[in-house]
């Protein structure tokens, strides 16, 4: 049997780091968006002596346990005790290490291939579970739409956008990058740990999410923040650059997604965001936000 589903990017519209936790990681508040860019993930099942796992990828990136989708596939084989051959094939289109949670996606991608080739193995609530162990962001990609994410980023709570207001993003991934261990460092770095709250500018999320389900561009616009901009930028000088050259083509709001160095500029109106992606040039990618969810807890 082989089964196909689309792994999303992920772009942030707000997130803000309230803290370091005891654990290490930081305490997060962010609204993670489904948008339509993804990478295609193929799964056949074949009989096996015992539980394998064997992906493919046309990036030459790693396909071992360095890899998240590797690592999704082993792990529900382990706790489902399933014994089958999996044959993954991964088609990239995500650009990696950007901010757009392409590999976390990919994972959850896997997570939502074997939930559906091998229904009761495992409940929605374990794959949630799994998907929290596999990484931060996983959650989020496995039940997609829009949601606001707490915690590590693995405590969601869905928003429901106006389904009669499309809203696009045109992407824009230069030739810097950036490592997520490393942007944490720098943000720890610039805001002293974390450790004096009132350094960091004041955070109205309930005003936000109201705003964004209300279809409030403007409030959404006036009120999104991203705390990564102030620590990358500086070492990213190409992403705020095309940062402000999306704000200037006419989006309604222009942001970096996660950890960078992906920018993004936001449209409600799809000829705009077409002449901003031709603006743009190559590296711009015009795609639109993904209201629905792909998988409830
Ligand atoms: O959870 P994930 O493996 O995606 O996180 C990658 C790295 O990002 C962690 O090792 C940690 O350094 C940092 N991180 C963090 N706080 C979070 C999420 C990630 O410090 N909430």
């Amino acid at each position: 049997m082989t089964f196909t589903e689309k792994a999303y990017a992920k772009i942030n519209l707000d997130l803000y780091i309230a803290g370091v936790r005891p654990d290490g990681f930081h305490e997060l508040s962010s609204v993670m968006a489904t948008v339509s860019l993804a990478d295609i993930l193929t799964m056949t099942v074949t009989a096996s002596e015992h539980p394998t796992v064997i992906l493919s990828c046309d990036a030459g990136l790693p396909t071992d346990d360095r890899n998240l989708a590797y690592r999704a596939a082993r792990l529900f084989l382990e706790r489902s005790g399933i014994v089958a051959a999996l044959s993954l094939t991964l088609e990239k289109h995500i650009p990696y290490a950007a901010g757009l949670a392409g590999g976390s996606s990919d994972a959850a991608a896997v997570l939502r291939l074997c939930y559906r080739a091998f229904p009761g193995a495992l409940s929605r609530a374990d794959l949630f579970r799994l998907a929290a162990e596999i990484g931060s962001d996983v959650a989020f990609c496995l039940h997609g739409g829009v949601a606001r994410c707490t915690g590590r980023g693995e405590q969601l709570v869905s928003v429901a956008i106006p389904e009669n207001k499309p809203l696009y993003a045109v992407l824009v991934k230069g030739n810097e990058s950036v490592s997520t261990p490393d942007a944490f460092r720098r943000a720890d770095a610039l805001y002293d740990g974390f450790s004096d709250g009132t350094a960091l500018p004041p955070h109205d999320a309930d005003g936000f999410d109201a705003a964004l389900r209300n279809g409030d561009v403007e409030t959404v616009a006036k009120l999104s923040y991203n705390t990564f901009e102030d620590a990358i930028f500086p070492i990213c000088p190409e992403a705020k650059r095309f940062r402000e050259r999306l704000a200037a083509s006419g989006a309604i709001f222009a942001r970096m997604s996660g950890s960078g160095p992906t920018v993004y500029g936001i449209f409600d109106d799809k000829s705009a965001a077409d002449e901003a992606k031709r603006s743009l040039g190559d590296l711009a990618i015009l795609t639109a936000i993904q209201g629905a969810p792909l998988f409830k807890q």
